[in-house]
C-alpha cells in the first residue's frame, strides 16, 4: 500500500491564495503552546480564571459498541483536569490528546506512515474546515473543478469568492475521468489553471456514487500531471455498506502530498458535536489554522473533550465496531428505500442503487423538456412529500429530471407513503398513462 513520502514534489506556496500568505500568526494563539513549559508562570492568554465557571462537572453516557450487543452504556465522568480543558479556550489545531488520537486514527485508517509532511487539525464541522480549504487554496476568482451534481453546501462558497466552478461530469461510479481529462486539456493557455477538485468519494451527496478504485488512481494521476490538488470531502467514508471491499481513500493511494481530506464526527458521533477534521499537507493546514486563529480562534473544547473521552475508551477498534453498526443501520434504510423505490417508481423514475451513505438519487420520466424543479418544489409538496430537485446541486443550475432524497430517518410505512405520494404525483404529468414499462 500507498505511503507518502516526507519530500513532496509539490510546491504549496505556489497553491496557497494571495488571502492564505497574507495572514499573519496570532500573537497570543502562536505563543499558546509555550505554556506548557513546566516550571514557566505564563501571563499570556486572556482565558478566564475557571474557578468562576458554573459548571463544574461533566457526566454523560454512550453505547459501548464492544459490549456483547453493543447496546450496553458506559458512564463517563470526566477527570478535573479534563474538565478544564473543556471549558477553558485551547490550542487552533485542536485539544492536543484528541488530535494526537486523530493523527493515529488517520496512519492506521489509511495506511500512511506518521510524516510530518502531513497533519490534521480539527474544525467546527466539515463544512468550516472546506470553506477554510477554499480561501486557502483559490483567490477569488479562480476557477475550481467541482464533480457535477456537487454538495450544495459548498455551491454558494464559489460564489461568494467568485470562482467559477468547472463541473465535472459524474455517474454510478463516480467523477467521470474522462470528463475531468477534457477540460483541463483544452484549458486555455492564457486563463488560470484550477488547482483543486472537490469531490464526496463515498457515498456521494446528492448522486449517492462511491467512485471506483480504477477511478481514483486516474483521478490522481490527472491531479499529478495538471498540478492540482484533490479536496476528498468524506463524510460518508464510515457509511459504506457495499457488498465489494471498500475502495481506498484518496488520501491512501496518495503518494504525491496531493490531497487534503476531510473527515467528519457528524454522521458517526453526533452532528451537534460540529466536530471534523481535516489531513493533509502541513502548508496547506497551517494556512487554514491561521485562517481559524483569525475567526473563531478554535473548534469547540467542551465537545472535543468528550469526543476524545469516547474514542479513547473504545479505541480504533471500537470505532470500527461503532461504525460497522452505523453502516449496517443504513444499509437496511437503504434496502428499505430500493425496495419501496421499485413498488412504486418502477417506470416513473431511474436510479442506481447508492453503497454508501444516506442518499437516494433518481431521474424521473417526464414528458419530453419536463424536469423535476416544478414538480417537486411545488406539486409533491402540495401531495405531502418533501424532497431536493437536482438543479439546486448543479452550480449553473442546469435543469435537470433528478431528485435526491434522503433515507436516513423515516420508516418502511413513511418511505412507501412518501414514494406513492410521488408516484402519483408523476403519473399526472403523463395525464394518468405514463409509459409502460418494458
Ligand atoms: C458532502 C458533505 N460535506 C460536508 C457536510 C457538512 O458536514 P458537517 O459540517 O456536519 O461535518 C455535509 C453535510 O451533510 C456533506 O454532505
Amino acid at each position: 500500500m500507498a505511503s507518502s513520502s516526507s519530500s513532496s514534489a509539490v510546491d504549496y506556496s505556489s497553491f496557497l491564495s494571495d488571502l492564505a500568505k497574507s495572514r499573519k500568526e496570532n500573537p497570543i494563539r502562536g505563543l499558546l503552546h509555550l505554556e506548557l513549559e513546566p516550571g514557566l508562570l505564563s501571563l499570556l492568554a486572556g482565558k478566564p480564571n475557571p474557578t468562576t465557571f458554573p459548571i463544574t462537572s461533566i457526566s454523560f453516557k454512550a453505547r459501548n459498541p464492544l459490549s456483547a450487543d453493543g447496546l450496553e452504556e458506559d458512564e463517563y465522568t470526566l477527570s478535573t483536569a479534563e474538565v478544564s480543558t473543556a471549558l477553558q479556550y485551547n490550542f487552533v489545531a485542536g485539544v492536543v490528546p484528541l488530535v494526537e488520537w486523530v493523527l493515529k486514527l488517520q496512519a492506521f485508517e489509511h495506511k500512511r506512515k506518521l510524516d510530518p509532511a502531513w497533519t490534521v487539525t480539527i474544525g467546527s464541522g466539515g463544512q468550516d474546515l472546506i470553506y477554510k480549504a477554499f480561501s486557502a487554496l483559490v483567490n477569488p476568482g479562480d476557477p475550481v473543478l467541482v464533480e457535477a451534481p456537487v454538495y450544495a453546501g459548498v455551491i454558494p462558497i464559489f460564489e461568494s469568492m467568485g470562482s467559477p466552478p468547472i463541473e465535472i461530469e459524474t455517474d454510478a461510479d463516480g467523477v467521470d475521468p474522462a470528463s475531468l481529462r477534457a477540460a483541463l486539456a483544452a484549458w486555455p493557455s492564457d486563463k488560470p489553471r484550477p488547482k483543486v477538485l472537490y469531490t464526496v468519494p463515498y457515498g456521494n451527496n446528492p448522486s449517492g456514487a462511491t467512485t471506483t478504485t480504477e477511478r481514483r488512481k486516474e483521478i490522481l494521476a490527472l491531479a499529478s500531471e495538471y498540478n492540482f490538488i484533490i479536496l476528498e470531502d468524506d463524510p460518508y467514508y464510515y457509511l459504506y455498506f457495499g457488498s465489494a471491499p471498500r475502495p481506498p481513500s484518496y488520501f491512501s493511494l496518495d503518494t504525491e502530498g496531493r490531497v487534503l481530506r476531510f473527515d467528519s464526527l457528524s454522521k458517526v458521533l453526533a452532528a451537534g458535536l460540529r466536530l471534523a477534521f481535516v489531513t493533509g499537507p502541513l502548508p496547506i493546514i497551517r494556512a487554514m489554522n491561521l485562517h481559524t486563529a483569525s475567526a473563531n480562534l478554535q473548534a469547540n473544547s467542551t465537545t472535543q473533550v468528550i469526543a476524545h473521552a469516547v474514542l479513547s475508551k473504545w479505541g480504533i477498534k471500537g470505532l470500527q465496531a461503532h461504525t460497522s453498526g452505523v453502516s449496517t443501520f443504513y444499509r437496511a434504510k437503504r434496502d428499505v428505500f430500493q425496495k419501496a423505490m421499485e413498488r412504486h417508481l418502477t417506470g416513473l423514475a431511474r436510479w442506481s442503487v447508492p453503497q454508501a451513505g444516506m442518499f437516494f438519487w433518481f431521474e424521473l420520466v417526464l414528458p419530453p423538456g419536463g424536469d423535476s424543479k416544478e414538480l417537486i418544489e411545488t406539486k409533491a409538496f402540495k401531495a405531502g412529500v418533501l424532497a431536493l430537485p437536482g438543479q439546486v446541486f448543479y452550480p449553473g443550475g442546469r435543469k435537470t429530471s433528478f431528485v435526491r432524497a434522503s433515507f436516513s430517518l423515516l420508516d418502511e410505512d413513511q418511505v412507501n407513503e412518501a414514494l406513492r405520494r410521488l408516484a402519483v404525483v408523476i403519473r399526472e404529468e403523463w395525464g394518468g398513462n405514463p409509459p409502460t414499462v418494458q
